[in-house]
């Protein structure tokens, strides 16, 4: 060939790739669609016994529990489940990680309070030393973790059936 003939078909070449840029960089993005959301389901209460009227104790029991369920049901449900079974992850369950049944009121009275916020804070890792759950000591403050605990501690008790907190 020629090097005329390569010189024009290398020019070719780049305006070809340049105009092929252009219109790459001219054509508009798609806008981006948001991920669904799953609802959230209405939240209900544990049943705890709150007497009418205002029990100091009884009503900074439910804030701490309407807290916590608010931060279990953005943030654990992928793993711990809707309701706290630790059904909500197919995955962690084909590696052998099911996570705790939290409505296991047997299981879970077997764990204290620092257990809980010691593994809410620093994770909990398998044999290998992996973390199956996250450490929250970044995301949450340590009364959303006692708040979350609070709820995590009530949910044998709650009454899924009962009608929705308002
Ligand atoms: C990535 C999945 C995942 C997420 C998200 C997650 N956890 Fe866990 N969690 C686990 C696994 C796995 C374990 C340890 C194994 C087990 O539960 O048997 C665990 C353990 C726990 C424990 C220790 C007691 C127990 O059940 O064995 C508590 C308490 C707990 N999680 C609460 C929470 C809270 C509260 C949140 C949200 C802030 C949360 N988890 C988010 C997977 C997760």
């Amino acid at each position: 060939m020629p090097p005329t003939a390569v010189r024009l078909i290398m020019l070719l070449g780049s305006v070809f790739c340049l105009a092929a840029l252009f219109v790459w960089l001219a054509t508009p993005q798609p806008p981006s669609t948001p991920m669904p959301t799953p609802p959230l389901p209405p939240l209900r209460l544990p049943a705890v016994p709150l007497p009418p009227g205002a029990d100091p104790a009884s009503v900074a029991l439910r804030g701490a529990l309407l807290n916590g369920a608010r931060i279990y049901q953005r943030l654990c449900f992928h793993c711990h489940g809707r309701q706290g079974k630790g059904d909500n992850n197919a995955y962690m369950e084909s590696v052998g990680h099911k996570p705790a049944d939290h409505t296991d009121l047997e299981a879970m009275q077997r764990l204290s309070d620092t257990d809980f916020l010691l593994a809410l804070r620093d994770g909990v890792k398998d044999t290998r030393g992996w973390f199956t759950m996250p450490p929250w000591a970044s995301v949450l403050t340590p009364t959303e973790m006692r708040d979350v605990i609070t709820y995590v501690r009530h949910l044998p008790l709650t009454d899924v059936s009962g009608p929705p907190v308002p």
